[in-house]
């Protein structure tokens, strides 16, 4: 067999004793032949796996094996567990006599910790908008964590515009194989791979990982639930989750805590939702009860969509349904959950902002109850928003930048710094990385390091 560690390695879902290791086999990434995904046998494959202290896989040794399922398009996940807390760990697989690269992950701080967690955030990542070099500068950062919110691949037929090609099935894909070799595609991407290999990931989607703007069960159709049951497998087989989907179902929404400094809740805007909420129930009152309750310095909301109103002036509508502006009431009791240390991060619209979070947007004197930062995009185009406009008819939001990248943070028991972090170019290869922005936030509002554009 050839190298079948096309795809990279990763790891995610850190706790303070343990960590998720992934892969997926795949000898030829690309083929499209829907009963041998990856161009692999039809058959399971023993796959080895060593996670140590030290890069050379010397200290504190641990290894096993598991059977990488054609089932699961021979992606393999690996709970490890009796790990120490707040430590750097190195990774490798063996299957069929080749090695993978090494990647590094970290297990997140003892529960007692107060220090600083270093976090990156990234999203929108549509392949053929150009190339992944802001992953590049990510990776090379070495975080303790990096989130994902969203769009991590794009359902959608090949742009008419492209920066390097879809390859096979450029069509809108409905079908498992098809979402497999979307992901494939993706992932055969070095920078990428780079990222996933520097830190940990724990990622959330948005809605282009199954359908443009789709809401929980979509129309209801047995062909949407069997298109979205498809997608979230192939979801669960392309990304380091603990956990599996269950009657084409997938627990997402989670809290990852980091010490006594930040607890990151992970949400999940589409699985639940409907018409008359964006959350569901359950996952509000899991939500508004951790708010609530929350002995940690930061309540940090790691999700995809902009939180803050945002009205844009012009044509109706003004106030974009697919956002939080289409679910007022229930993001109005999240913020009257009144959590001290309230963050929120989000993506969506392909261009950084940052803003402050009002008890009441519609009240210029109505207090700073938190902040928001959105991410730009790691590579998807962004629409045709007119920045400096709706930034003057939305007084709480501060800062726009339509460049794209994403976002390096320092949360500490003192303060939140955020940095957005930008390239200039995405159509070809080797732009740098420079910070276009910097803020921190104590605990109400944000305050402007550099680069305010109000
Ligand atoms: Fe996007």
């Amino acid at each position: 067999m050839a190298n079948p560690f096309t795809l990279g390695v990763a790891s995610g879902e850190p706790m303070p004793d343990g960590v998720v290791l992934w892969t997926r086999l795949a000898v030829n990434p690309l083929s499209s032949d829907p009963a041998r995904p990856g161009g692999m046998p039809d058959r399971a494959v023993e796959v080895r796996w060593q996670l140590a202290e030290d890069e050379r896989f010397t200290q504190g040794l641990r290894q096993g094996t598991v059977q990488a399922q054609q089932s699961s398009a021979h992606s393999v996940h690996v709970r490890v567990a009796g790990l120490k807390p707040g430590t750097d760990y190195f990774y490798r697989f063996r299957a069929s006599g080749e090695l993978s690269p090494v990647g590094r992950t970290r297990t997140a701080d003892d529960p007692a910790s107060a220090r600083p967690v270093r976090f990156a955030v990234a999203n929108c990542q549509r392949f053929e908008h150009g190339f992944y070099t802001a992953y590049r500068h990510l990776a090379a950062e070495r975080p303790d964590v990096v989130f994902h919110v969203g769009d991590y691949i794009y359902e959608s037929r090949q742009a008419a515009t492209v920066v390097r090609p879809l390859g096979p099935v450029p069509g809108e894909i409905t079908k498992l194989h098809e979402y497999r070799l979307r992901y494939a595609r993706y992932k055969t991407d070095a920078d990428l791979q780079a990222a996933h290999a520097a830190a940990p990931w724990v990622t959330t989607w948005d809605d282009h990982e199954v359908a443009d703007n789709y809401r929980g069960r979509g129309d209801g159709s047995a062909a949407f639930l069997r298109r979205r049951a498809v997608a979230y497998q192939a979801y669960y087989e392309h990304q380091p989750l603990r956990v599996r989907p269950q009657g084409g179902n997938l627990q997402m929404y989670r809290r990852r805590t980091y010490g006594l400094v930040a607890d990151f809740m992970v949400l999940d805007v589409r699985q639940h939702r409907d018409a008359t909420t964006m959350l569901g129930a359950a996952q509000e009152e899991w939500l508004l009860s951790r708010l609530r309750t929350s002995p940690v310095r930061w309540r940090v909301l790691v999700q995809p969509l902009f939180f803050a109103r945002r009205f844009v002036p012009g044509p109706a509508p003004n106030l974009r349904p697919d956002s939080w502006d289409g679910h007022q009431a229930e993001r109005a009791r999240i913020l009257a959950a009144n959590g001290p240390g309230l963050v929120v991060f989000s993506g969506d619209v392909h261009n950084f902002w940052a803003g402050d979070l009002k008890a009441d947007f519609l009240d210029p004197a109505s207090a700073a109850v938190g902040a928001e930062f959105v991410g730009s995009s790691i590579s998807s185009r962004p629409p045709q928003t007119d920045g400096p406009a709706v930034l003057a008819a939305n007084p709480h939001l501060k800062f726009f930048d339509g460049r794209r990248g994403y976002m390096s943070c320092v949360a500490s028991p003192e303060e939140l710094r955020v940095a957005f972090r930008a390239v200039d170019f995405v159509d070809r290869r080797g732009a740098p990385v420079r910070t276009v922005a910097e803020f921190l936030t104590k605990g109400n509002g944000l305050t402007s390091e550099n680069g305010s554009s109000k």
